[in-house]
């Protein structure tokens, strides 16, 4: 065999073996996060509504008290974060009552009639009842806001449907009927789309157990949720359970959560690489 054969058996091999090594290491599980944390750019982050000096492993995340609620980020999880600093808005279906400030909490009151602001309200500023003028999840407006000086009124909201999942997908602003209620919450996908001439809401069926999905606007099948899970099986018409593969390991159960099934171990790579190399060397 000549020396330029071996040469170039030798690169290909190296190449290779680089390129298994890069897509392991885009594979590595997400960190090991706490309850009530996700995995954010490889760190873990309080959910929304926690706070907390450290989310990742021996860390905690706890929940915002008396209705307050705190976005997800650097404002929530940190260690000079506090409670007063992190949980200075009011939960989905609150509004302000009483302003907060550096040292106190917001007053947040229920909006009532399952209704909610668009969006979580900063506590900074004292707000109507009116500003109450959005549903929560899961319901559509079957009257709006009253925003008339002397009568105000939050927005009156039904639920979707008997089955769950369902909810307008975007917040509705006009009062309408079940229809309205055109996609399926996350952790949900969609077996039939919603019905604007019988006014019938989308029907949901709920990801299995230890996956998840974002919020669905479109006919789909089992294979639109994934398992938490980086090493699980792909979900789809043959796979409608996470597991691992190997039948002794369990999938992670929460996102960012403990490791479950392990990655294609190196030794499994190697022994392919030398499987190769012989091959090139024998031709
Ligand atoms: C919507 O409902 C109407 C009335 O029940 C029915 O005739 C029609 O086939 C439905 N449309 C779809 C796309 O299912």
């Amino acid at each position: 065999m000549n020396k330029q054969l071996i040469i170039l058996s030798l690169l290909l091999i190296a190449s290779f073996t680089t390129a298994q090594g890069q897509q392991q290491q885009q594979q590595q599980p997400p960190p090991n996060c706490v309850q009530n944390a996700s995995p954010q750019q490889g760190n873990c982050v309080c959910n929304p509504g926690y706070w907390g000096t450290n989310a990742n492993h021996g860390g905690s995340c706890t929940q915002c008290t008396s209705n307050t609620w705190s976005a997800p980020g650097a404002t929530n999880t940190g260690p000079s974060v506090t409670a007063v600093s992190a949980c200075s808005a009011c939960a989905p279906g609150y509004y302000v009552t009483v302003q907060g400030s550096s040292s106190t909490s917001p007053t947040c009151t229920p909006c009532g009639t399952n209704s909610s602001p668009a969006q979580p309200q900063a506590g900074s500023s004292v707000q109507k009842v009116s500003s109450c003028n959005s549903c929560m999840p899961g319901y559509y407006m079957t009257q709006t806001a009253n925003t008339a000086t002397g009568s105000e009124a939050a927005a009156q909201c039904s639920a979707c449907d008997k089955s769950a999942g369902a909810t307008p997908s975007a917040p509705p602003q006009a009062v309408g009927d079940l229809s309205q209620c055109d996609a399926c919450q996350p952790g949900y996908f969609m077996t039939t789309a919603a019905n604007v001439s019988s006014k019938a809401a989308a029907i949901c069926s709920k990801c299995p157990s230890n996956s998840g999905s974002q919020q669905q606007t479109k006919v789909g099948d089992v294979s639109v949720c994934k398992c938490f899970d980086p090493f699980a099986l792909p979900l789809g018409a043959g796979q409608q359970t996470c597991a691992c593969k190997s039948s002794s390991e369990t999938p992670m159960q929460a996102p960012g959560g403990a490791a479950g099934c392990s990655a294609p171990s190196f030794g499994q790579l190697i022994s392919l690489s030398l499987a190769i190399i012989s091959f090139i060397v024998l031709i």
